[in-house]
């Protein structure tokens, strides 16, 4: 990439520039990495600080990469004013592992830390982020990749990370609101300044005429993207992780969290180049370009090879049961009686907690959203509802997702990787993912066995949707 300073300073994950800041990240290799989520200084909006919060001081932090199979440890040492907590979204890990405060471990207080270790058991490119008062703690920075390698890859000549997202901030780099009840209630309240991995339309050096892999992640937490790349063929070779049989790529829409891997053979010619776009807009934005260098690689491939399957249990269609998910506005206007706040002395033990858990709400509560007829807002805070569904160990279950609402949701389930299987709205090749797109008024069908026991999120991933109500969980025992 062309290192200008401010490209330099803010495009770590691009150089994979793991020493930069002193940050101590890098390849797992048994040895514990730190991520330590702190107020950060970052210059997003040209040379004018922001005040961010990150787990490095550039953002994007530096790529986490580990190998399939190998164990990943992990010390989150929090020095934020409030209690956090990392999700590592699409990793199919042990319960206590999924870093959802007080749903499946006690929540990281100022101060404290808490280590995350378990071993991915799929290759893939996955993303971890907070799981409590998510609308801010993700939206000043606190997110990051991860990357789960297989040592049976096919061999690229570049790996390239492009991590989308918005900032909620003006001219002078100052955060602007980042949740409004309009934005809320519709399509979320989007953030005025792209940026592909902190920089704004940043130029990314490919080699020429090499095979190049491009692992594309949405994070952000509002805008659902088309992306799209100008007068350059590709294929996609995996969906939110998962590879798939290499199929042409034309474009695809990407909610946040949704991630897409391309592979594509760069232009001969050194300083030639193409664009990601984003076209879901009427203006088509270009996102980011490519722009070839160095002597041209010779004899690569135009098509790239498939990546290796993820051992991901298939389910059984002739055996499942099918459960209806209804995700609609709500018009509660208080919480559920049902929702009780649980015994947190029990809850302290049952985490095995030697702290006493608190009882803190991370927000004031808003409802415009439910699923099954039920909101829980509030980022799950310590107000734990009933599972909407207890799933029987081992079992296959197919759920049929149902869009009552005027708006495009993704959703999201922790701990398990689903097959999307059916839509009423359009023709599906069945994929493995963690998140799916549901349109207006679409019924999408989803299966997965049910193998990984404990309490499991199911939520739009629009995280204003998700705060005022769109949320819910479901029991494997
Ligand atoms: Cu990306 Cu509930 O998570
Ligand atoms: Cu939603």
């Amino acid at each position: 990439m062309r290192a200008t300073r401010r490209s330099f300073l803010l495009g770590a994950g691009l150089a994979g520039a793991g020493a930069l800041a002193g940050v101590r990240l890098g390849r797992a290799t048994g040895t514990e990495q730190q991520l330590i989520a702190a107020p950060r200084s970052f210059a997003l909006a040209g040379a004018t600080a922001t005040d961010g919060w990150g787990y490095a001081d550039v953002f994007p932090p530096p790529t986490l990469r580990v190998k399939r199979g190998e164990t990943l440890r992990v010390r989150l040492v929090n020095r934020l004013p409030e209690h956090t907590s990392i999700h590592w979204h699409g990793i199919r890990l042990p319960n206590r592992m999924d870093g959802v405060p007080y749903l499946t471990q006690p929540p990281v207080e100022p101060g404290a830390e808490f280590v995350y270790e378990f071993s991915p058991p799929d290759a893939g490119t996955f993303w971890f982020h907070p799981h409590c008062n998510s609308i801010e703690q993700i939206g000043r920075g606190l997110s990051g990749v991860l990357v789960v390698e297989n040592p049976d890859d096919p061999p690229f000549d570049a790996d390239i990370v492009c991590l989308y997202r918005d900032w909620h901030v003006d001219d002078a780099g100052k955060f602007t609101a980042m949740t409004t009840d309009e934005g809320a209630g519709r399509a979320g309240t989007m953030g005025g300044f792209h940026t592909v991995n902190g920089v704004s339309a940043p130029v990314i050096d490919v080699p020429a005429g090499g095979l190049v892999r491009l692992r594309l992640l949405n994070l952000d937490n509002a805008r659902i993207i088309t992306a799209a790349l100008a007068e350059q063929p590709a294929w996609i070779i995996a969906i939110d992780g998962n590879p798939v049989t290499p199929v042409a790529f034309d474009q695809w829409q990407m909610g946040p969290a949704m991630r897409l891997d391309l592979a594509l053979r760069a232009p001969d010619r050194e300083g030639a180049s193409f664009a990601l776009m984003n076209t879901f807009l009427a203006q088509p934005l270009t996102l980011a370009t490519f722009r070839t260098a160095g002597p041209a690689k010779s004899g690569r491939p135009d098509q790239p090879p498939p990546l290796p399957a993820s051992p991901i249990p298939r389910p059984d269609l002739d055996h499942a049961e099918t459960l209806p998910f209804s995700f609609s506005a709500s018009s509660a206007t208080a919480l559920d009686p049902q929702d009780q706040l649980p015994d947190l002395s029990a809850l302290q033990a049952a985490l095995g907690s030697k702290e006493p858990v608190a009882d803190i709400l991370c927000r004031p509560q808003r409802i415009f959203w439910a699923i099954n007829q039920r909101p829980w807002p509030g980022q799950t805070g310590s107000r734990i509802p009933p599972p909407l569904a207890t799933l029987t160990r081992g079992r296959t279950y197919v759920f049929e997702l149902i869009n009552t609402t005027p708006h495009t949701h993704p959703i999201h389930l922790h701990g398990h990787t689903f097959l999307v299987i059916e839509s009423n709205k359009r023709t599906v090749t069945p994929y493995d993912t963690d998140t799916v797109l549901i349109h207006t008024k679409e019924r999408v069908k989803i299966a997965f066995v049910a193998d990984n026991p404990g309490d499991w999120m199911l939520h739009c991933h629009i995280i204003e949707h998700q705060d005022t109500g769109m949320m819910g969980y479901v029991r494997v025992a």
